[in-house]
């Protein structure tokens, strides 16, 4: 009895001191954002404490949904950070990259927070990381006497074209024409926009970027060398480091540019007008960008009993007066029947506020609309690409109409972008992005992420199905920038299986993707900077399947 009682209470003093022991331990282990922090507090002399936010702080969960830019993944099915860090140093960079390594944290890095499949801030896998958000080095500064700009990571598209327009009304960056994208997500994956038949992509216009390597060092493009440079260059930076800036190379537009925006809809002779824009518009000068918009709608015209219709929306900037960009267009395509009335000349700024829908949001947009990083409202979708490299028949093209027609107007965006101009002057390895010479055009297609998802999802990725034999094969391939998880995912933990990333890692980057995972082996070989569709290096296990 004694001996049982004593034993009871030596098991029982066993367990107390146990439990002491190892209380401060397991809290650590279920709460890694703990020792994390104390880490960076210690590393940073406490300045990270007031941009250092846990699920406990208030301002957490405002912090995470200001830059969640895609609705669909504001909700629980992803694991969110458990640590959202904010820097405003470089410094508080080095030390959370060092911190996260440290306590077995991974990191995902945000900049403007557009990511298609919300990679930047949540995760399939069920692995604790920090959140990197960069919206607080987001500085702009032009010389317009060198036509170059230094940009914090964390700039939108809208404030480096704000900055740029407030040091010269002559001077560009071709990317893309959404004003709060991130520049830094959108350069990391190419970036194109109206100019990219002109000027190439952002990615060809980088003279010099700033990371914070896997080791918590601070390199710019002379001390990590080319083939790093080269793969910041559309090659998914998050793969490879932390994008503190950029330097930009500026481009020259004239002051006024022409612009015009026209609908045609099936009964109009869209199918008419579509098959031969498909080779006319990337054979059109470089100056022109005409991009077409699809979309269902319903109209008063349709020859439908349910009044759905199909809609085209052709789009053009041209680096010219609009008496030119008339002639040219009435000329070379005829078919779409545009009146010289319906094309105007605007300033360059009024072109980039246009081309970024802003008389959606406001009469009267002032160019100070373009700091604002929450004007545009965002919209929950799922998107999917595809190039095409040889024009798609009637036949081809009534059937995507017939496609496009199964779903509600307003559900669905497919956009024709053409290349041609300057992209037929790269190379295929010129950066990682390489779809260019020969390319006739880009296909974008998404579906509104509301209703029944279930649905939305058979429905584009049926879409998908349906483009199969009319784009770019073998690999089939897709825009790194909108990145599309259907494709393919890295396992969570262990060796990467290569099998699973080569099948979208070379449908992102064909040929370069063994060159992508040659650099990420040189300069994370232990594969820190993981996610799901980051570039695996080399490893013996990796053709494993595991
Ligand atoms: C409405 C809309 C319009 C678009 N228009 C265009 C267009 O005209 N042209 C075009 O080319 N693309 C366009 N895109 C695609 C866009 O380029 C990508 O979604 C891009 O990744 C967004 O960048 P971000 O900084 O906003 O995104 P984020 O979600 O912040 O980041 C995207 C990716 O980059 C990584 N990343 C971000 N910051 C860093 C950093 N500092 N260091 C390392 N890695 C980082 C993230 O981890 C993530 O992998 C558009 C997207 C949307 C939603
Ligand atoms: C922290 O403070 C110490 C002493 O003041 C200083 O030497 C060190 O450089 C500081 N570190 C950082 C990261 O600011
Ligand atoms: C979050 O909460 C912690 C603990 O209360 C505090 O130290 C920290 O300063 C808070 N962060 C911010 C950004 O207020
Ligand atoms: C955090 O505090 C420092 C001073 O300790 C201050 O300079 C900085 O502006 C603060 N940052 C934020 C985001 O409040
Ligand atoms: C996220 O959803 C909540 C409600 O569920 C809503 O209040 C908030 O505005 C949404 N935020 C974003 C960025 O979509
Ligand atoms: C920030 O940008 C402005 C101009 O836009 C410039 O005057 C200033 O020097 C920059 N600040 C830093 C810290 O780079
Ligand atoms: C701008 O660039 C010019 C030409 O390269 C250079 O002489 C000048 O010093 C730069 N200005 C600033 C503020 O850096
Ligand atoms: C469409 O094309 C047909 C045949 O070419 C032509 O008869 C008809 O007038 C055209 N319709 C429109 C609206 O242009
Ligand atoms: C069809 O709609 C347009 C505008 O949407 C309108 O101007 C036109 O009068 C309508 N026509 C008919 C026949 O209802
Ligand atoms: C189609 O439009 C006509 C006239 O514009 C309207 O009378 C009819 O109800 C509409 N049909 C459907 C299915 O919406
Ligand atoms: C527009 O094209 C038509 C023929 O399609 C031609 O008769 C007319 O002169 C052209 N207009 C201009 C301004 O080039
Ligand atoms: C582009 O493709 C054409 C035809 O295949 C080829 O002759 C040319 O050399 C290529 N140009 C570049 C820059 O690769
Ligand atoms: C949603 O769509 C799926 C697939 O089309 C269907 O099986 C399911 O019944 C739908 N759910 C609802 C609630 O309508």
């Amino acid at each position: 009895m004694k001996e049982t009682s004593f034993s009871i209470t030596y098991s029982s003093l066993v367990f107390l001191v146990s439990v002491l022991l190892l209380l401060p331990l397991s809290t650590a282990e279920d709460y890694p954002g703990q020792a994390f922090i104390e880490c960076l507090i210690f590393r940073t002399n406490a300045s990270v404490t007031n941009v250092t936010y846990t699920p406990n702080n208030a301002s957490y969960e405002p912090i995470y949904e200001f830059s969640l830019r895609n609705p669909r993944f504001n909700n629980s099915d992803r694991l969110k950070p458990q640590v959202i860090v904010t820097p405003v140093s470089e410094s508080q960079v080095q030390a959370v990259v060092r911190c996260a390594q440290q306590n077995h944290l991974r990191i995902r890095t945000r900049s403007g927070g557009h990511d298609f499949e919300g990679l930047s801030y949540s995760s399939t896998y069920d692995i604790p990381f920090v959140l990197l958000d960069m919206i607080n080095l987001r500085n702009v500064s032009v010389n317009a006497t060198a036509r170059t700009a230094t940009i914090g990571a964390g700039a939108t598209l809208g404030e480096v074209y704000y900055w740029i327009y407030r040091a010269s009304g002559t001077l560009a960056f071709p990317a893309g024409v959404w004003s709060t994208v991130g520049a830094t997500g959108l350069i990391c994956g190419g970036g194109y926009g109206v100019l990219r038949r002109k000027y190439g992509f952002a990615a060809d216009n980088v003279l010099n970027v700033r990371i914070v390597d896997v080791y918590g060092n601070i390199l710019d493009r002379e001390s990590m060398g080319e083939d790093l440079f080269w793969a910041l260059r559309g090659g998914s930076c998050s793969s490879f480091g932390v994008v503190l800036s950029w330097e930009l190379n500026l481009v020259e537009v004239p002051q006024t540019v022409a612009i015009f925006n026209i609908f045609r809809t099936l009964e109009q002779n869209a199918t008419q007008m579509i098959l031969p824009f498909q080779t006319v518009a990337r054979n059109l000068p470089y100056e022109v960008d005409l991009r077409v918009r699809i979309s269902t709608i319903l109209s008063n015209t349709s020859a439908r009993p349910d009044n759905k219709t199909v809609q085209l929306t052709f789009t053009s900037v041209y680096l010219g007066p609009a008496d030119e960009l008339y002639r040219i267009v009435n000329t070379s395509l005829p078919e779409i029947g545009l009146l010289r009335s319906d094309v105007q000349d605007v300033t360059w700024i009024q072109a980039v506020m246009i081309g970024s829908f802003f008389p959606l949001f406001d009469e009267a947009p002032t160019p100070e609309d373009l700091l604002d990083r929450t004007f545009l409202a965002d919209i929950p979708t799922k998107a999917k690409s595809d190039f095409v490299r040889a024009p798609i028949s009637e036949q081809g093209i009534n059937g995507l109409w017939d496609k496009l027609l199964e779903v509600e107007p307003g559900d669905t965006t497919v956009i024709f972008t053409p290349y041609g101009g300057v992209l037929d002057e790269y190379p295929e390895s010129a950066i990682p992005f390489p779809n260019r010479n020969g390319t006739l055009y880009m296909v974008y297609m998404r579906v509104l992420w509301v209703g029944n998802t279930t649905q939305k999802l058979e429905w584009i990725r049926s879409l998908y199905e349906y483009l199969r034999p009319y784009v770019s094969s073998n690999p089939r391939r897709a825009y790194y920038n909108y990145n599309d998880l259907d494709l393919g995912l890295n396992n969570a933990i262990g060796p990467i299986n290569y099998f699973n990333a080569s099948r979208w890692g070379r449908s992102y980057f064909n040929n370069n993707f063994m060159r992508l995972v040659a650099v990420k082996t040189q300069v994370d070989p232990l594969n820190f900077f993981r996610h799901e569709q980051s570039i695996p290096p080399f490893s013996l296990a990796m053709f494993s399947d595991m």
